[in-house]
C-alpha cells in the first residue's frame, strides 16, 4: 500500500503567494493583526479554503475556521489543525502561515484521497497570536479557549491607539459566532521551529512536548528633564540611563544563570526624546520567559528588587504594568506519542522539545488534548526576513501532520 502525502508543490506555492501579501511600500513582511495588510492575507486563506470546498466560519474575536464538515459523523468533536497568519514587522513568511497552510493542505489531500475519516477536521487561523499591536499575545486562542472575555479583548486599544473590535469590523472579520462554539476532541499545530535546536542536532522532526512560561512587562522610569550641557553628572535623574541599567540587569543576570531563561527588551521609548535633554522618561517593554514557573516567578521578582534599589539610587520613580503571563505548558503525551510514530513511519528522525516561542497550542491546551510539530529553521532565525526552512523540511512536516490528523480523527 503506498503512503499518502500532501501535495508538496502546492503547498510551498501557497507559502510563497501568502509571503507576498501584506508587504509594505519598503517591501517588507508586516501583515500586523486586523491592519488592512491582515484584511488582504485572510481574503486570499478564504480564498483557498472556499476553493478547497471547506464551510467558512468567522467567530467574534475574529478567528478564521475552515471546516471539513462532511468529513465524518458531524455529532462527534472536530479534530483542530490551527496557527495564525498576523505577523510581526519584518517577519519571515513561514511563522504561523505553514502551520495554517499545511492544515488546509493536509485536508484536501485526505479529501482528494476519498478518505472519509470518523469526525470532523477543520483548520484555523487565530487572529493577533503576535501580539505586536494588541497585548496580550495569543489573543484570539486564548479567548477561544476561554481565558480571555470577548468583550475585554475586544475592547483592548493597540499601541497606535486603535480598538481591536473596530478593526476587526472595518476589515471585514468581525465574526458572529461565540468564540469556543466547537471544543476540539484534539488541537495539532505544525510550526517552524524558530530556534538552532533541530537544525544543530540535525533532525527533521520536534515532537514539542512542553512550552515555557512567558511574562511581558511594560516598565516606565520618571526621572527630570535637565539640561544636557549643564548638568553635573552627580545632579542627574535621568530615566534613559536608568533603562539602560535595567536591561544591562536583565542580560548580565540570564547569561550568568546557567538556566533557560531569556530576557529581552524590545520596545523603548524616550520623552521628550531630544539630543540636549536629561530624558524625563523612559517606557521600555521587558519580555522573560523560562520552561519552569518557579524560576519564572524568581526572574519576576529579582527584577522588582533590582527596579526598587535603581528608584533609590538614581532618584527616579519606577512604575510596572502586566501586559502578558502564561505559566509553562505541558502538552498531551499521547498527541507527543502520535507524533513520534508518524515520524518513525515515514523514515524521519524526531526528539522531544521544548517550544521558545509562544503559539496557540498553549491557549487551546486549555480546553483539547494538544501538541505541537516542529522543523528546523535555518540559522534559528525567526521573527526576521532571512527565516527559512527548506522545501523538503516543510513537506515532510506537513506529512506527518496528515498521519497524525489521520490518526487522531480515526480515534474514538
Ligand atoms: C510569538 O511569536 C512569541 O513567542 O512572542
Ligand atoms: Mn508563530
Ligand atoms: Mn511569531
Amino acid at each position: 500500500m503506498s503512503i499518502l502525502s500532501v501535495n508538496g508543490e502546492r503547498l510551498l506555492n501557497r507559502i510563497r503567494a501568502l509571503g507576498e501579501t501584506g508587504r509594505d511600500s519598503d517591501g517588507r513582511l508586516s501583515r500586523i493583526a486586523a491592519s488592512d495588510a491582515d484584511k488582504v492575507g485572510r481574503d486570499r486563506l478564504v480564498d483557498w479554503f472556499r476553493d478547497a470546498n471547506l464551510e467558512i466560519v468567522v467567530d467574534r474575536i475574529g478567528n478564521i475556521f475552515g471546516v471539513w464538515r462532511d468529513a465524518g459523523n458531524i455529532e462527534k468533536a472536530p479534530v483542530l489543525i490551527g496557527s495564525h497568519i498576523d505577523t510581526v514587522i519584518d517577519a519571515g513568511i513561514y511563522d504561523g502561515c505553514y502551520g495554517v497552510l499545511s492544515g488546509l493542505e493536509a485536508i484536501q489531500t485526505l479529501r482528494e484521497a476519498g478518505i472519509t475519516p470518523a469526525r470532523p477536521i477543520a483548520v484555523a487561523a487565530f487572529t493577533n497570536e503576535e501580539g505586536v499591536r494588541y497585548a496580550p499575545d495569543m489573543m484570539g486562542s486564548l479567548v477561544y479557549a476561554g481565558g480571555l472575555s470577548v468583550e475585554q479583548a475586544l475592547a483592548t486599544i493597540g499601541t497606535d491607539g486603535s480598538v481591536l473590535g473596530e478593526e476587526l469590523h472595518r476589515i471585514g472579520y468581525a465574526g458572529t459566532h461565540e468564540p469556543g462554539f466547537s471544543r476540539p476532541h484534539a488541537y495539532v499545530e505544525l510550526h517552524v521551529e524558530q530556534g538552532p535546536v533541530l537544525e544543530r542536532n540535525r533532525i527533521p522532526i520536534g515532537a514539542v512536548e512542553n512550552l515555557q512560561g512567558i511574562s511581558w512587562q511594560r516598565v516606565t522610569i520618571d526621572g527630570v528633564a535637565n539640561h544636557a550641557g549643564t548638568t553635573p553628572m552627580s545632579m542627574r535623574h535621568d530615566a534613559g540611563h536608568a533603562a539602560a541599567r535595567v536591561i544591562t540587569f536583565l542580560r548580565d543576570r540570564a547569561t550568568a544563570s546557567n538556566t533557560p531563561t531569556v530576557a529581552t527588551v524590545g520596545c523603548i521609548a524616550f520623552e521628550p526624546n531630544a539630543i540636549n535633554v536629561i530624558p524625563s522618561r523612559a517606557s521600555f517593554t521587558v519580555d522573560l520567559r523560562d520552561p519552569d514557573a518557579e524560576r519564572l516567578r524568581a526572574e519576576e521578582a529579582a527584577l522588582e528588587g533590582y527596579l526598587q534599589d535603581l528608584a533609590a539610587a538614581e532618584g527616579v520613580t519606577i512604575s510596572t504594568g502586566r501586559l502578558a503571563r502564561f505559566e509553562p505548558v505541558t502538552f498531551d503525551t499521547g498527541i507527543v506519542q502520535a507524533i513520534e510514530q508518524a515520524a518513525a513511519g515515514r523514515g524521519l528522525a524526531s526528539r522531544r522539545m521544548t517550544s521558545g516561542a509562544g503559539h496557540d497550542a498553549q491557549m487551546i491546551a486549555r480546553i483539547a488534548p494538544a501538541a505541537m510539530i516542529f522543523v528546523p529553521s535555518v540559522g534559528g532565525i525567526s521573527h526576521n526576513p532571512l527565516e527559512f526552512t527548506a522545501g523538503a523540511d516543510l513537506v515532510a512536516g506537513a506529512n506527518v501532520l496528515l498521519d497524525v490528523i489521520q490518526a487522531l480523527a480515526a480515534a474514538d
